[in-house]
């Protein structure tokens, strides 16, 4: 058993299923970051964890503790969570010196006046805002203002770090240097984070594990690589990274696309030959150019990404993303040739 368990969490507001029966373990210092569209349940998955909603079905434990649990009619409040929490806007309080911002949870919890010192110093110094402890935290910039929000979760030592979006409302730059701030905080303090974002790069990038949600429903769970090289449907496919989608119709092992024939190197499995038809997807660096058969198509952009060169190709009324590194020159504009599918992935047409 995981030190974070979430069994069968169900939430519902009205007739909307927020979440819908979500399992999911967290390890002791593990990141694990939740992604998905907008309104598919990450906020309100985080806030059942942090105590700020109470169950409609399903339990969650920390450790050896029930933290929420419909079924035993117990909920514990937050305050007697343990857990550190940062969202998007900058919740510090202008009124209130840094310090006294990051002391305040701890002057809440009434611990002992030394104790409080010592543990608002140790945050802020271990968030470079020592040396502005004493003033304003409006005279901060976005970043800072973030980075107070942490000290203050620091502060209380936490078990867990319930993050939401605490990094979009910062320029891409602070970002960047942000999450290795976090990462780094996490390995000298050894808590587990459960981290909301919309931003996959800093999902990757932080995370050990991603969970993938659609509509409340987890869709999957799993280290970055194995999202992004195994995804468990079409959905993920196409959430995570970029891919391509064209409508194929099969018939005799071949398939045909807007009217060429093609036979693929690997044939999709029986069950879509038999319905006669599927998505074939694939992501930009698995499709490479042939100037004799593929799929016919002609290249309509070609736009150079640093070391990559980025394709837009037209296949019938689809377009194909193409990506090939700059050794490679390939095709010109307005040029017709042919796109073999590397690694082709299938999906049925419905669903
Ligand atoms: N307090 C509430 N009352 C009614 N409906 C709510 C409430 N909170 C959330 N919802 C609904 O629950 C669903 C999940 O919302 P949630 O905020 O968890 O999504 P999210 O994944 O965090 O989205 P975003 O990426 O936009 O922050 C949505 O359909 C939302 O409209
Ligand atoms: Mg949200």
């Amino acid at each position: 058993m995981s030190y974070i368990q979430l069994d069968q969490v169900t939430k519902r507001f009205g007739a909307v299923k927020a979440v819908d029966s979500l399992n999911l373990g967290i390890e002791q210092g593990e990141c694990v970051a939740m992604l998905g569209p907008s309104g598919c349940g990450k906020t309100t998955t985080l806030r059942m964890v942090a105590g700020f909603e109470d169950l409609d079905d399903g339990e969650i434990r920390v450790g050896e503790r029930i933290i929420s649990s419909r079924r035993k009619r117990f909920y514990l409040p937050p305050e007697n969570r343990n857990f550190g929490m940062v969202f998007q806007a900058f919740a510090v309080w202008p009124h209130l010196s840094v310090f006294e911002n990051v002391a305040f949870p701890l002057r809440i919890r009434k611990l002992p006046k030394a104790e409080i010192e010592a543990r608002t110093e140790e945050a802020l110094r271990h968030t470079n805002l020592w040396a502005v402890a004493d003033g304003s935290p409006d005279d901060l910039s976005g970043g800072g203002k973030q980075r107070v929000a942490l000290a203050r979760a620091l502060a209380i030592r936490p078990d867990v770090m319930l993050l939401d979006e605490p990094l979009s409302s910062l320029d891409p730059h602070f970002r960047e240097e942000m999450r290795f701030e976090i990462k780094d905080l996490q390995r000298r303090f050894g808590f587990s984070i459960l981290y909301v974002t919309h931003d996959q790069s800093e999902a990757m990038a932080l995370a050990d594990r991603l969970m993938v949600m659609r509509l409340g429903v987890v869709q999957q769970v799993g280290t970055p690589l194995e999202i992004y090289g195994a995804p468990a449907n079409r959905f993920v496919f196409e959430f995570i990274g970029l891919s391509s989608f064209l409508k194929v119709a099969l018939r005799d092992g071949k398939m045909d696309v807007g009217g060429t024939a093609y036979a693929p190197p690997s044939p999709p499995p029986e069950a879509l030959i038999a319905e006669g038809g599927a998505w074939l997807a694939a992501r930009p660096n698995e499709i490479s150019f042939t100037s004799e058969g593929g799929v016919g198509c002609v290249v309509e952009r070609k736009a150079y990404l640093g070391e990559v060169i980025d394709y837009r190709v037209r296949v019938g009324d689809a377009e194909v993303r193409v990506q090939k590194t700059r050794r490679d020159p390939g095709p010109a504009v307005g040029e017709a040739c042919g796109l073999i599918f590397e690694r082709p992935r299938w999906y049925p047409l419905e669903g």
